[in-house]
């Protein structure tokens, strides 16, 4: 393969821009030519390339065009949820854009739901590698995905500083994180800042059994309590009425949103990025497509995209009941 493009899809993730040098470099050691499609699959659908005024939507990517991005939140080609890539006419259009510029293979970067554009794409006859980068972390073929880390630091610092003024008032302060569908920032969060509760889809921890649990700690002398629940969960500012109510702790709710999706990538999100986007592109270089990339027990694994679609995740409930059993 001697001309791949890399895409960045839904949600952006600290680290998605080490994984597109990673690609870039890569690549073009390789002696491929790297093209970088900008807003995800919409970039493919729409290639304004030829019109001067707007800004082009497929860009050649030199090795210096990476430079000073490692340690850049965001992304540079910029990130879309594409509804259009989901109908045959957005794929056909996608196919017939990838033929223009001599697309035959993509690193797309995203979550679930690019994967599925990627494996239908692939189907397409324009193989398709992609990487897990979603802050969710709920991607099942891989253990972790690019921006977990950065995002599960983020919210535990704010919960930390949330702490501070809690402690103060004799309060509790309940926080809502994201994560979609899944708990996983919620639950690393929650037993990286002590909360006395983690509510959770997976767990089902009811605004009742918060209350109980709050109770309980009250009496061994404790005046203040975090609370951190997954978005999609319930509402964080009922959930501290109720709090408040049953428990006469006067209480407050906090949504850390969309702060939790930028920043500077960890150490981890670096290094996990680094080593997906090279492994994509070793992948399509060897004429390898439909794939998927990821990592178990910190080991490179890949898989078809459609049988990475299949697989579930477990929740880890141990990490939980360590949480409750020290949280108290
Ligand atoms: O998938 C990443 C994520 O940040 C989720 O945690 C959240 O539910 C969603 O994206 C928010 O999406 P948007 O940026 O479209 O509001």
């Amino acid at each position: 393969m001697k001309r791949i493009g890399v895409l960045t899809s839904g949600g952006d993730a600290p680290g998605m821009n080490a994984a597109i040098r990673a690609v870039v470099r890569t690549g073009i050691s390789k002696g491929m030519t790297v093209l970088g499609v900008r807003r995800g699959y919409n970039g493919l659908i729409l290639d304004r390339t030829e019109t001067p005024e707007i800004e082009a939507d497929i860009v050649e990517l030199s090795v210096r065009s990476v430079s000073d991005i490692i340690q850049r939140g965001g992304t540079l080609l910029y990130s879309a949820r594409c509804q259009e890539f989901r109908y045959e006419s957005g794929l056909q259009k996608a196919k017939a854009t990838c033929e223009r510029h001599g697309i035959e293979g993509l690193v797309v970067i995203g979550g679930d739901g690019s994967f599925r554009g990627a494996a239908d794409l692939s189907a397409r006859g324009i193989a398709c590698v992609g990487i897990p980068g979603t802050i969710d972390n709920d991607i099942a073929m891989t253990d972790y995905t690019i921006g977990y880390d950065t995002a599960m630091n983020t919210a535990m610092e704010l919960v930390d500083k949330l702490r501070d003024t809690a402690q103060s008032h004799d309060r509790c302060t309940v926080v809502e994180v994201m994560g979609r569908n899944a708990g996983y920032i919620a639950l690393n969060t929650g037993v990286s800042c002590g909360a006395t509760a983690i509510l959770t889809r997976e767990t089902g921890t009811s605004a009742e059994d918060v209350i109980t649990r709050i109770k309980n700690t009250q009496t061994t002398g404790k005046h203040h309590f975090i609370v951190v629940m997954c978005e999609g969960v319930g509402n964080a500012a009922e959930v501290a009425k109720e709090i408040e109510k049953h428990t006469g702790v006067e209480s407050r709710a906090s949504v850390l949103g969309h702060v939790q999706r930028g920043g500077s990538p960890t150490v981890r999100d670096r290094v996990a990025a680094s080593r997906l986007g090279h492994r994509a592109v070793e992948l399509l270089s060897n004429g390898i497509g439909n794939r998927v990339v990821g990592f178990d027990r910190n080991e490179l694994v890949d898989f078809d995209i459609q049988d990475a679609l299949r697989m579930t995740k477990e929740f880890d409930f141990s990490l939980y009941n360590v949480g409750m059993d020290i949280s108290f």
